[in-house]
């Protein structure tokens, strides 16, 4: 085994897991999801599954992480019997897998940038997403965001992802308060909110069957969680941190970016008056409404560049932490350097993508199956290691650095034990039979 990094700070390790768990999830998925899933309803189902659900099986992968200082599939290993290595497989074949449509829709991203300034969508936002979000273009825009990818987490841990890391989030919260500080002067702004932030009771209860699913795989998601990447990230933290506290400002700072792209998104799309339920479905619908929103409002394209390049930072912050994941793998096995493993692994990512990037139904296919089968199990098998394998060894882990926790640390492993995995049950169940039957 090679020399393992550590983080060079504590905001360091905070904020690159605040960089993995801000992304498309929070900007694209969260807003999109919202609007097709009973608008405020969804809201508020997404926000107690973070709270119950989310939190906690976040501290689970935290520490698994920091008890074994290795990577996923070996820290599996260390802490059970040579099977559970499987689960840590798992983790880290979920995060393959969806990083690799992920780094299509951050080629979209790319273009954006690029056609918000010249204005290329303007006239015809519907025909611009075809033809950037298929074909050979999408192809082309794929690989050039995983090599930007590759290029940082090659630098390595301090160099790469903790400096890259230190310069985006900051730079993804100041930007997106800029622009919701715009959008509240529109003319829609009023109908955005209360179409983002009122709840329908009766549509909360009337689909509480397809909600909950989805709310539930948007709290897995968008936490980073079940694909390995908060386990990697804590094996380079030290015993001192408090990975309660750390924990909590990484789910507070999710969700309030979360929030504001909601508090962005909304006004855009009540002032041009988009249909926002059906304009709103399918992977690309946001792009082509929000783009189409840019296109009839003053300084669009300065508006345009600036939400997108959000997007693009969000999106890159996150990719790294997925492709770290294989790398930290490969790198504590073999005694390969991070600059031929980081260009390798995103080799098989580009061919993995090659579908979703060809043809948007495959994104959507390849999306759902992440949601509804892959998570949802990588979370449940996290959760019952956790919770009934390690247990009691888990709270001492929890209670390192954090002080006198006091009931806290039983508190959390019967949730882990209980709530969290009937919650995925439960998911699971709704989410296959949603899907196959
Ligand atoms: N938490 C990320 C998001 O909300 C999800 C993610 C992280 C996806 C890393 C892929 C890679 O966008
Ligand atoms: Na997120």
């Amino acid at each position: 085994m090679s020399d393992r990094e550590t983080w060079a700070t504590r905001p360091g390790f905070i904020l690159a897991a605040i960089g993995s768990a801000v992304g498309l999830g929070n900007l694209w998925q969260f807003p999109f999801k919202t609007a097709t899933n009973g608008g405020a309803a969804f809201v508020a189902f997404y926000l107690v599954a973070v709270v119950l659900i989310g939190f906690p099986a976040m501290l689970a992968e935290f520490v698994i992480g920091r008890r074994t200082h290795v990577n996923a599939v070996d820290a599996f290993e260390r802490l059970g019997h040579r099977q559970w290595r499987a689960v840590g497989a798992l983790a880290v074949v979920t995060g393959f897998w969806i990083l690799s449509y992920y780094n299509v829709v951050g080629g979209w991203v790319l273009r954006y940038i690029l056609g918000s300034a010249r204005g290329a969508y303007f006239a015809d936002p519907g025909g611009y997403f075809g033809a950037v979000s298929a074909g050979p273009e999408a192809v082309l825009a794929q690989a050039l965001f995983l090599a930007l990818v590759v290029g940082i987490v090659a630098l390595g841990i301090e160099d790469g992802i903790e400096k890259a890391t230190k310069l985006m989030v900051p730079s993804i919260v100041v930007l997106m308060v800029g622009l919701a500080a715009w959008v509240a002067t529109l003319p829609g702004a009023g109908a955005g909110y209360e179409f983002f932030l009122s709840p329908d009771l009766g549509t909360m209860v009337d689909n509480a069957g397809s909600i909950i699913p989805f709310a539930v795989g948007q709290a897995f998601f968008t936490l980073s969680l079940g694909m390995a990447i908060m386990v990697t990230y804590s094996s380079y933290v030290g015993g001192e941190d408090n990975l309660i506290t750390d924990g909590g400002a990484i789910v507070v700072t999710n969700t309030l970016v979360g929030v504001l792209a909601g508090l962005v998104v909304f006004p855009i799309l009540l002032t041009i008056g988009a249909d926002i339920t059906s304009d709103t479905t399918g992977a690309g619908a946001l792009f082509v409404a929000t783009a189409a929103g840019f296109g009839s409002v003053p300084f669009g394209r300065l508006f345009g560049v600036v939400f997108f390049g959000v997007v693009l930072i969000a999106a890159l912050s996150s990719a790294i932490s997925l492709l770290e994941v294989t790398v930290a793998y490969a790198n504590d096995n073999y005694d390969i350097p991070r600059t031929v493993l980081a260009p390798a692994v995103g080799v098989g990512l580009f061919l993995l993508g090659l579908p979703s990037a060809w043809d948007t139904a495959w994104l959507t296919w390849f999306d759902s199956f992440a949601y509804q089968v892959f998570l949802p199990l990588s979370v449940l098998a996290t959760a019952v290691f956790v919770g009934w394998v390690i247990g009691e060894d888990a709270v001492a882990e929890l209670r390192e650095g954090a002080g006198g926790i006091g009931a806290a640390g039983g508190v959390w492993l019967w949730t882990v034990r209980v709530l969290v995995v009937a919650a995925v049950l439960l998911t699971l169940g709704l989410g296959i039979n949603e899907m196959f039957l």
